[in-house]
């Protein structure tokens, strides 16, 4: 009886393991290639900059100073500092924009080799800038460092999911922002002046990512194309089936389902060939205004909530609430660790809580936590518990962030939009998250300088403003049709998206002529 048992469990095991392909080798190869090669640098370039900010601004003076003769007063020093990291996100922007297209051009693979050429190439900047005496190879290491963030950023994620089977999608899909966050901490952690932060080390430290990315240069040349490339949109069925073979593992005949699909998905894209509405359209359509504007609110307020001023500066901060450097780069890892292991636990979270009730707690914790920041570095000279204060503000917050802010201003479009406007309109969000962060890594370090603290209150009432927003005009979008949401939001700021997710359909159209009504009446 047993041995049938178990017999009958082994049998299902097969037959459910031939007919949904799994995990092989050559796809956990390209996951891990590019994950740690190319999305952990992403990361690293912006939590590197932190803790050695001081000695780096004084090698940039050094430099100046030999190059031009003058020393650099204190604000220009800033702006130098302000640009070296910076640059990075103007070339990341100008990467995630041109992502897409040059994908589709020289293929997914082809970008990634770019990407790892591209890293590489900033490393060797970053390793030789000092030895030359020259800042300009420094910003120019990390403009290159930033396009390469870019087209990884927009690239990866859609290699990865095109190569992984139905059920692998979501793991795949995830691997980069994890890559991302976890680079992130390993930055902070390689950057403390004991490790190789320090006035000796340094180009070490800004260089040390590209190890990986080097054992990735490797590595790339033998990983698969995607089959979707090569089917869909370089019309090659051959090689597409040759590369679908070795990723799966399995014989042809076992693959039918999945070249069905391919096959359906090339001949809609022959169909609908122009039907992909462009971005001017989206920007002037009046029945998209309402679903645009939240989606470039959230990517903007996630940049607004002062996110990145506190990664970018949080040794800083912690330096000035009195602790020691050491104590203050630990302090800074710890809220890397939290930053982390939020991004671990949102994604189960992302697949079975509402993304109103996310949004919305995330927003109102993170208003109350900078508030506490804020107080705290303020009258961080009141008292030696005051330190800690703040502390617990800026921990407190990194958390709440990472509920709903983090991860849901990224994919909220795709919730949103219908396939036709979808890439154009996430494209433009895409575009107002790395401008948010371009102007809050500008401004924030210039005028810290006058108004201190009081940053943290404008970061809470910029929070403040989009919780509002939200709160009346942000339909619930899980488990929803994206024709049932742009229905809800095709009026506008005349639209009322909430009522529309308690009464039924019916009531939607009443209310909707009535307004059309209102409207005719009042032209
Ligand atoms: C630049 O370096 C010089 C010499 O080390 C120093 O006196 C000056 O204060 C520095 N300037 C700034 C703005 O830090």
């Amino acid at each position: 009886m047993l041995m049938v048992l178990i017999n009958n469990h082994f049998m299902l095991y097969k037959e459910l393991s031939i007919e949904q392909p799994g995990w092989t080798k050559l796809l956990a190869l390209a996951g891990l290639a590019t994950a740690l090669g190319l999305s952990l640098p992403v990361g690293y370039n912006i939590g590197v900059v932190n803790s050695p900010a001081s000695i780096i601004r004084q090698f940039c003076n050094e430099s100046i100073t030999a190059h031009y003769g003058d020393a650099p007063s204190e604000s220009a020093l800033n702006l130098v500092w302000s640009a070296v990291v910076c640059i990075f996100i103007v070339g990341a922007a100008v990467g995630s924009l041109g992502g897409s297209a040059l994908a589709a051009r020289l293929g997914r693979k082809g970008v990634l080799v770019i990407c790892a050429a591209l890293a590489a190439l900033a490393a060797l900047m970053f390793f030789a800038c000092k030895a030359a005496g020259s800042v300009e190879m420094l910003v120019l290491g990390r403009l290159l460092a930033g396009l390469s963030a870019g087209l990884t950023t927009c690239v990866m994620p859609m290699y990865l999911t095109e190569l992984a089977p139905l059920r692998l999608k979501g793991a795949m899909g995830v691997l980069c922002p994890l890559g991302l966050t976890f680079g992130v901490l390993a930055g902070q952690v390689i950057s403390m002046n004991s490790l190789l932060g320090n006035d000796e080390y340094w180009p070490y430290c800004l260089a040390i990512y590209a190890l990986p990315t080097f054992v990735s240069i490797l590595i790339l040349p033998v990983l698969p194309e995607s089959p979707k490339f090569l089917f869909v949109v370089k019309n090659q069925p051959q090689a597409a089936l040759k590369e679908l073979q070795k990723i799966r593992g399995v014989q042809e005949e076992l693959l039918k389902d999945e070249i069905e699909s391919l096959k359906t998905e090339a001949e809609e894209n022959r169909k609908n060939a122009g039907d992909s509405v462009g971005l001017g359209k989206v920007i002037t359509d009046r029945s998209l205004l309402l679903p645009l504007t939240l989606v470039c609110c959230l990517q903007a307020g996630q940049q607004f909530s002062g996110i990145n001023a506190v990664f970018y500066y949080s040794t800083d901060i912690f330096k000035a609430a009195g602790l020691t450097n050491t104590a203050a780069e630990l302090a800074t890892i710890g809220a890397g660790i939290f930053n982390f292991a939020m991004a671990v636990i949102s994604i189960p979270l992302m697949s079975s809580v509402d993304r109103r009730t996310c949004i919305l707690f995330s927003l109102e914790t993170s208003i109350a936590f900078l508030i506490i920041l804020g107080l705290g570095l303020t009258y961080i000279q009141y008292s030696s518990w005051v330190a800690y204060v703040s502390i617990v503000g800026l921990l407190g917050f990194v958390i709440c962030y990472g509920i709903g802010l983090g991860p849901i201003p990224y994919f909220i479009g795709s919730e949103l939009f219908e396939v036709g406007p979808r890439p154009s309109a996430m494209a433009l969000g895409s575009m107002f998250n790395w401008g948010g962060n371009f102007i809050v890594g500008l401004l924030f370090p210039i005028l810290k300088v006058y108004i201190g603290a009081a940053w943290f209150f404008i970061f809470a009432a910029i929070c403040l403003a989009l919780f509002v927003f939200v709160r009346f005009y942000l339909p619930e979008t899980r488990g929803r049709d994206t024709s049932e949401i742009a229905h809800i939001c095709r009026n506008g700021f005349a639209s009322r998206p909430l009522q529309g997710s308690i009464i039924d359909t019916r009531n939607i159209n009443t209310e909707n002529q009535e307004l059309e009504k209102m409207n005719d009446g009042n032209v």
